[in-house]
């Protein structure tokens, strides 16, 4: 009887282990994302809907659409900061960002929808 439960429970870990590892972030909600971008002080340069200093985070999610490669790219741009994209301002490094940060930043944004 529990061998056979423990045997089970194996069988459970195993087949639930795979999809939770490989999802690299647990995505934010709406507002845990913005909690973070207010934390991080991306808001001082960036609106989610308008440009401001920057541009604004859905006008980055409508022109990396179906870039699948836009993930890897953002991420490392938001801590190397960037230029030459959408203006003249370029926007500085954010070095007190981790790169998990970054990650989870990059991901709410590019989920953003208008
Ligand atoms: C000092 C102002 C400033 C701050 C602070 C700032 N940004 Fe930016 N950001 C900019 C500017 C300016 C650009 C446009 C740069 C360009 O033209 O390539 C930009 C561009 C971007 C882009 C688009 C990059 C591209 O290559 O298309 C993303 C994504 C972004 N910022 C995210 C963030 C996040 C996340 C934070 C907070 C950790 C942040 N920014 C903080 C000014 C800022």
């Amino acid at each position: 009887m529990r061998l056979t439960s423990k045997a089970a429970a194996g069988v459970l870990v195993i087949c639930f282990g795979g999809p939770v590892a490989a999802s690299s972030e647990p995505a934010l909600t709406f507002d845990q994302g913005q909690a973070l971008a207010k934390q991080m002080a991306c808001l001082g340069c960036h609106q989610v809907k308008a440009k401001r200093v920057g541009p604004g985070f859905i006008q980055v999610a409508q022109r990396y659409a179906g870039q699948p490669e836009a993930f890897e790219y953002l991420s490392q741009m938001i801590r190397k900061g960037g230029r030459g994209k959408w203006g003249a301002i370029p926007m500085p490094a954010q070095t007190q960002v981790s790169e998990q940060q970054a990650k989870a930043l990059t991901q709410w944004i590019l989920a953003l929808e208008p």
